[in-house]
């Protein structure tokens, strides 16, 4: 099946529902067994089906199997929102003594769980430049566990060339097995295809576009293989990091409208991107499906769609300039999480978040994520906030 009509029928069977054409939302903790042979055979098997509420419902089954389809993984486990699905994922393969190879260009947050809860653990982190390539192998020991990576990263949009990230790293650890584990949250599944590049572990936050209209938190893990997955699902279960069944409904819900959601943010946003290019107070623009980005040759080769979130940098203007302009925006927002229908703009600062690179750029970094407005009226949103700039420059 072609994505759309994946996305279409994955994770339905009207005629186990009386017809209706979406699943049920399943609310379960306790599950029955009519038999204590019954009991035993599931409890020996406890993935195979419906065991506890904590293991899943066919509601997050239906959900699993529509964003792994799409992936082409083997199967996916859903979580209560991405940050869990990057901290199980990374528990997952981790034990002390390990070291992990992380992009510099990471989810804030993710540094902050590696640098808290896994160093507590005993794991170490290196941070490692996002534009490595095959030069990862040259940071390969021989504990290091995973490679993390997030392409392109979610606040400075570098591509990372993943595979080439994952073949070296595979080669040079020669002595154990290598996680290859992305955040592709920003691609969604319908972009990046982390398993033809790679990848072991394909983390979301489907708090984003899957969900999509920013009412529900929610995560997905897509796992390359079996073992991988029953890792992964094993650690869940452990963690107790069930997501909620209406959340997972949400979740589900927000597949059937991916792809038209998707084209629509992916084209506001290079429009508004090309738009902001041109604008005098704008020093460049970063979206990779831009041909000046500096990754964009590799965004052509392993990408097939941009999504609605990107950044520009402003020429260096007095803080109170890029205030005037955000605090009185009428359709673009200041809020952090992104993929919902609505736009959103936000000041950011990488250069407080680098420990392997050094973010250099003089002026302030203006993240935008494109939502489904007219874009006429973004422009003008986005005029008028400009005057507003020169005019407390
Ligand atoms: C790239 C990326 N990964 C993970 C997350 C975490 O997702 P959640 O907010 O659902 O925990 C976010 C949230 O902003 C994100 O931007």
């Amino acid at each position: 099946m072609k994505p759309d009509t994946h996305l279409a029928h994955a994770g339905r069977d009207p005629a186990a529902n009386q017809g209706i054409v979406n699943p049920p939302v399943y609310h379960a903790s306790t599950v029955l067994f009519p038999t204590v042979a019954a009991l035993e055979e599931r409890t020996r098997a406890p993935f195979d089906g419906v065991y506890y509420g904590r293991y899943g419902t066919p509601t997050t089954f239906a959900f699993e199997e529509a964003v792994s389809g799409l992936e082409g993984g083997f199967k996916a486990v859903s979580l209560p929102s991405g940050q869990a699905a990057l901290t199980t994922a990374l528990m997952a393969v981790t034990q002390a003594g390990d070291h992990v190879l992380v992009t510099d260009s990471v989810y804030g947050p993710t540094r902050g769980f590696c640098d808290s809860v896994l160093r507590q653990f005993g794991v170490e982190t290196e941070y490692y430049d996002p534009r490595v390539g095959a030069g990862i192998a040259a940071l390969i020991r021989p504990n290091t566990a995973a490679v993390y990576v997030e392409s392109p990263g979610s606040l400075t949009f570098e591509v990372q060339d993943v595979p080439a990230i994952a073949s070296a790293a595979r080669a040079a650890a020669v002595n154990r097995p290598l996680a290859v584990l992305m955040d592709n949250t920003w691609a969604t599944p319908l972009f990046f295809k982390p398993f033809a590049h790679g990848v072991t572990i394909s983390i979301h936050a489907a708090t984003k576009y899957i969900v999509g209209h920013s009412d529900a938190m929610l995560g997905a893990i897509v796992c390359a293989n079996e073992e991988t997955w029953l890792q992964v699902k094993r650690t869940a279960v452990r963690l107790g990091t069930c997501a909620g069944p209406d959340d997972i409904y949400l979740g589900l819900r927000g597949m059937r409208t991916l792809s038209v959601r998707l084209a629509r943010h992916g084209a506001t946003g290079l429009a508004l991107a090309d738009w902001l290019a041109a604008r005098p107070e704008v020093a460049r623009v970063i979206h990779p499906a831009r041909p000046d980005h500096p990754d964009h040759a590799l965004w052509r080769r392993d990408f097939s769609g941009a999504s609605g979130l990107f950044a520009f940098a402003l020429k260096p203007v007095p803080k109170a300039a890029v205030a005037a302009m955000l605090d009185q925006m009428r359709l673009f927002r200041m809020g952090y999480s992104w993929g919902g229908f609505e736009s959103l703009i936000l000041p950011t600062d990488p250069a407080k978040v680098r420990t392997a690179t050094r973010w250099e750029e003089p002026g302030p970094l203006i993240r935008v994520h494109a939502g489904l407005e007219d874009v006429d009226d973004l422009k003008a949103d986005l005029a008028d906030g400009f005057a507003r700039l020169q005019a407390a420059s």
